[in-house]
């Protein structure tokens, strides 16, 4: 799908939606008092709904998103995993700053769980917000078929809300058969914008209506978990309200241009006021590829009427303990992103060898992080940094692709985009760097270890785009 060819799946996901409400199925929940299990196993789940035919996925526990993880800030985790895949996998547990030999990076902090075997992950949960869990082996294909789900972590005090609504949001690369395409690692996929899929998801089903209820404040927990579809949702004759980004709470505001921007791997929480008449639809549209725009779901009023007339105020959440950056004794990096279609990077070093970009692309490598293509996930840190000092990195993306960069282990201030301060400067784990733009992030370096800083499109990170950086 280029250029905003459209297939007939397209069409389905842009078609207007006359069938059934629902499509958020009942989710199963596991709270702290039991171990619960995640299976990564084989199944097959009605993503396209109705008549059309079923998809064979693979996924935790038989159900895509897999269970969603429930507990409050200050438990601890545990979570036994037990492989059921006929291959290697892990779990990493996205944006959670958590004990270095929990991050679930094969070779790097631990090694790879064999078919057949379990690994009980275990540690603390510092943080209230919304996460998300993923394999760390093979990701372009393990979670481009379906491995995922969230991670919630419970606020002491949460903001009083008439319904919690987590909204896992995916592309599907889809054939007429329902089947997922099998072209993972594709060279075209790798050297652009990654594997963007031709069916829209919302919690495992094809997206079309969500049913509401007239005078309701819903919390929506937003997470893409898509190999590298950008979204950015708009929500007709609505103001959605920011709350949290990638988990952690920030000033609560209307986002620019009203539309919500989330990057491979993103999260934002939001405050919804369903302020529309009961008995009317209304449009969620995805308007960030400009070619492509489509009708991502309807909020369907059901005909009850209004249940308040006037909202209160959003107030915001209580921050995380995360320790503050002090810029003025910073340790300061460049990062330059380079390669890929169109990038103009010549050549790069890849397993200790300077390499032609057409050599490399043999290998099937096409990105570099500052010269150097990951061959891995065990590397020569690209940089080291003095724990508990504050680190300072400025992001450059040289290449035509925007890139979604997350770091493991931390979260990180937004502090600039070209230069210029964001607002609030929210803590992200993951910030999109669009081509041509510069960002600068800031975090105290608190948590030992080696940990992956790398791009969330699945494909790039496996072309090359992914670094260690090491805390020590
Ligand atoms: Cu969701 Cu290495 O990341
Ligand atoms: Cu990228």
């Amino acid at each position: 799908m280029k250029n905003g060819t459209m297939t007939r799946r397209d069409m389905l996901v842009g078609a207007a939606a006359a069938s059934a409400f629902a499509i958020v199925r009942p989710r199963q929940s596991v709270r702290a008092d039991t171990v619960p299990v995640l299976r990564p196993q084989s199944s097959n789940v009605a993503l396209l709904g109705g008549d059309e035919p079923t998809t064979p996925v693979w996924c935790y526990n038989g159900m895509v998103p897999g269970p969603e993880l429930r507990l409050r800030q200050g438990d601890r985790l545990r979570v036994d995993v037990e492989n059921r895949l006929g291959q290697e996998t892990t779990v990493h547990w996205h944006g959670l700053r958590l004990p270095n030999v929990m991050d679930g990076v094969p070779g790097l902090t631990q090694p790879p769980i064999e078919p057949g075997r379990t690994f009980r992950y275990e540690f603390a949960l510092p943080d209230a917000g919304t996460f998300w869990y993923h394999p760390h082996v093979r990701s372009s294909e393990q979670q481009g078929r379906g491995l995922y789900g969230a991670l919630i972590v419970e606020e002491p005090d949460p903001p009083q809300v008439d319904r919690d609504v987590t909204w896992v949001i995916d592309d599907w690369r889809l054939g007429e058969d329902g089947a997922i395409s099998d072209t993972f690692g594709h060279p075209m996929d790798l050297s652009h914008a990654g594997r963007l899929g031709n069916v829209a998801t919302l919690n495992g089903r094809d997206s079309k209506s969500f049913a509401v209820r007239a005078g309701e404040r819903i919390r929506l927990r937003l997470i893409n978990t898509a190999n590298a579809r950008i979204f950015a949702l708009t929500f007709e004759d609505h103001d959605p309200v920011v709350i949290a980004l990638d988990g952690q709470p920030c000033t609560p505001h209307a986002p620019e241009g009203n539309r919500v921007i989330l990057p491979p791997a993103g999260r934002a929480d939001l405050i919804l006021d369903l302020v529309g008449s009961p008995g009317k639809r209304y449009t969620v549209k995805d308007d960030y590829y400009a070619r492509q725009t489509y009708r991502f779901l309807e909020l369907a009023y059901r005909p009850e009427t209004p249940l308040r007339e006037s909202f209160d105020p959003v107030t915001p959440l209580a921050p995380n303990p995360i320790p503050e950056p002090r810029l003025k004794d910073a340790q300061r990096h460049d990062i330059v992103l380079a390669g890929g279609a169109m990038g103009g990077m010549r050549s790069a070093i890849l397993d200790g060898k300077e390499m032609g970009l057409r050599e490399m692309a043999g290998q099937g490598k096409m990105w570099a992080v500052n010269g150097i293509a990951a061959h891995a996930t065990v590397m020569k840190p690209l940089f080291v940094f003095t724990r508990d000092r504050t680190q300072v990195l400025t992001m450059r993306n040289d290449t035509a692709f925007p890139h979604p960069m997350h770091l493991h282990g931390h979260s990180f201030r937004l502090m600039s985009r070209n230069g210029k301060p964001v607002a609030g400067t929210p803590w992200l784990d993951t910030v999109l760097v669009e081509p041509r733009e510069t960002v600068e992030v800031a975090f105290v370096a608190d948590n030992p270890g080696d940990w992956l800083l790398h791009c969330h499109v699945l494909e790039h990170m496996q072309a090359g785009m992914s670094a260690v950086v090491r805390v020590v």
